[in-house]
């Protein structure tokens, strides 16, 4: 059974992850605006991950028992300045999930709520890929500064990214 208190952090980390996939999809609507089909196939995945992350706390806060709360979802938002203000914004989105990630373990940890805590280790492991994927395309917008071309090459290679399981898996 879940204490009051972890119920409340997991169903604020279902909402945290629900937003994570708002704020993806919204950015893949901005990369469709500006005619960058790949960055915005990345983002469009990315978005669909989240879900999946949401769905885990979803499914696990019944899973022990618990009562799922659906929080209101904050708008993300809608525009940014380049694809590189974007992955900064990304990276920086990432870096906040993993310290909630790391509060939440903590909870458990003080709790004694094992099972919390073996669930939450999938996460910790995620966010290191997540912050890695991440890293390696803002690197790689740094490293291609204003050339045109460089962007161009970014985005074929981000096109490659497909569902869970699927070939080209990013
Ligand atoms: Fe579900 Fe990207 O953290």
């Amino acid at each position: 059974m879940l204490s009051e208190k972890m119920q409340d952090a997991l169903n604020g980390q279902l909402n945290a992850e629900l937003y994570s996939s708002y704020l993806y999809l919204s950015m893949n609507a901005y990369f469709k605006s500006v005619n960058l089909d790949g960055f915005a196939n990345w983002m469009y995945f990315q978005a669909q991950e989240e879900l999946t992350h949401s769905l885990k706390f979803y499914d696990f806060i019944n899973q022990r028992g618990g009562k799922v709360k659906l929080l209101q979802v904050e708008a993300p938002p809608t525009d940014w300045d380049s694809p590189l203000a974007v992955f900064e914004a990304t990276l920086e989105h990432e870096q906040k999930v993993t310290g909630l990630i790391n509060e939440l373990v903590e909870m458990a940890l003080a709790e004694h709520d094992h099972a919390t805590n073996i669930f939450l280790q999938w996460f910790v492991s995620e966010q290191v890929e997540e912050e890695e994927s991440v890293t390696g395309v803002l690197e790689q917008l740094k490293l291609m500064g204003e050339a045109k071309g460089g962007l161009f090459m970014i985005d074929r290679e981000l096109a490659k990214r497909s569902a869970p399981g699927e070939a080209g898996e990013a």
